[in-house]
């Protein structure tokens, strides 16, 4: 909740303030050893959940709470999953994201992420998109970062 209050004023649906995944949800990514959780005197205030689809990365959730935004935690944890990524040999990260809000694809776009086109992207990319566009979110897109 803390960390999506971020979109309050944006064109968003109303239950993006209060539907959010079960931490059972996170189970496969903590088992699969890409979920990170950064702590500032020892409480969790940020985490990165991400799971492997053959040679992609795919990032599911990054959420830094409201009260710790702004202070480079999202881009050390992206960074992080960045530096994993390539020592474990991946081809590619990849998420969706909105497209026009400053820190979800502009800021993607500055650590190196391109839009990519549902029509080139694997079946997984297109049916998040739609689930998405299911649940109301509008202007979504889809990046990669080539490795
Ligand atoms: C997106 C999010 C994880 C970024 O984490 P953060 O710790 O706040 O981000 P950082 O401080 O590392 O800043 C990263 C960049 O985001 C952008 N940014 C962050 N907060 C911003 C704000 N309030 N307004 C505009 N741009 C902002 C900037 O481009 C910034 O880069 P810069 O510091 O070089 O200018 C965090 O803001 C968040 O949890 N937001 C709500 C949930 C969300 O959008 N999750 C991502 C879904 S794809």
């Amino acid at each position: 909740m803390s960390a999506a209050s971020a979109f309050q004023g944006q064109d968003v649906p109303a239950s993006l303030f209060s539907d959010f995944a079960p931490p059972e949800a996170y189970r496969p990514h903590l088992l699969g050893g890409t979920l990170w959780v950064v702590d500032v005197a020892g409480r969790p205030c940020a985490f990165l959940a991400a799971l492997a689809h053959d040679e992609r990365l795919h990032i599911d959730e990054l959420d830094v709470l409201r009260e710790h935004q702004g202070h480079g935690i999202g881009r050390r944890l992206l960074a992080h999953a960045i530096d994993h990524a390539r020592a474990r040999g991946f081809a590619r990260l990849s998420l969706t994201t909105f497209r026009a809000i400053p820190w979800n694809a502009p800021f993607y776009a500055s650590l190196g992420f391109i839009e990519w086109d549902p029509n080139d992207a694997p079946d997984s990319i297109r049916k998040a998109l739609a689930k998405e566009a299911a649940f109301g979110l509008k202007d979504r897109c889809a990046m990669r970062l080539e490795l």
